[in-house]
């Protein structure tokens, strides 16, 4: 195992494998409210940069759905995140923000998707992770579509379950 790049050292407490303890709450004004299950994957190999892999997850039948899956840099000397994601739906963002002691708060400043993605279109998507005081990491999402201001969409709490 190599030692952790000191560039991400500030995101140390984000490695591991992380499943959600009870089933993460979805919502959105256009949808039916609905219940999933998640688990994180927060690894690296020395470089100065985390790489990452969220997998979701029918809540019954356990069928994989939502994927996610990328690198988190810092901006050296600073606080500053940049959260580099591709998802399975064909939508690919750069999202960037700070981080605050246990708190990433993340932007979206660049989206992008395939040309046949399903509508509507993602505009805007703001996600903040926190580490709580119990050692639970928390995950809330929200976004904005070409037809829906900037909304929650994505509530829920994980356990570590490896390092
Ligand atoms: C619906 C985006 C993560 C499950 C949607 C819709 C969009 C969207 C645009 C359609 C909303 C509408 O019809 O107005 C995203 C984005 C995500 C994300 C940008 C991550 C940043 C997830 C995750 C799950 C999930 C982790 C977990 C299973 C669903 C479900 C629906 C939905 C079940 C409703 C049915 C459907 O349209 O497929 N999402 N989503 N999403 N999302 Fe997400």
């Amino acid at each position: 195992p190599v030692p952790l790049n000191a560039a991400v050292a500030p995101l140390e407490w984000l490695l591991g494998t992380w499943e959600s303890d009870e089933p993460g709450e979805g919502t959105f004004p256009t949808i039916k409210p609905f219940r999933y299950t998640e688990t994180l994957h927060f690894t690296h190999v020395g470089q100065p940069v985390i790489n990452f892999m969220f997998n979701a997850f029918h809540i019954e039948t356990k069928k994989p759905l939502h994927r996610e899956s990328g690198f988190i840099r810092m901006k050296p000397g600073t606080n500053h995140v940049a959260f580099i994601n591709a998802q399975n739906t064909g939508l690919v963002d750069i999202e960037e923000g700070v981080l605050t002691d246990k708190q990433l708060k993340l932007q979206s400043c660049a989206l992008s998707r395939i040309s046949f993605a399903k509508e509507p279109q993602v505009q805007q998507i703001s996600r903040v992770f926190r580490l709580q005081p119990d050692g639970k990491l928390e995950q809330t999402v929200s976004m904005a579509t070409n037809n829906q201001p900037l909304t929650q969409h994505l509530h829920i709490t994980y356990q570590r379950t490896s390092s």
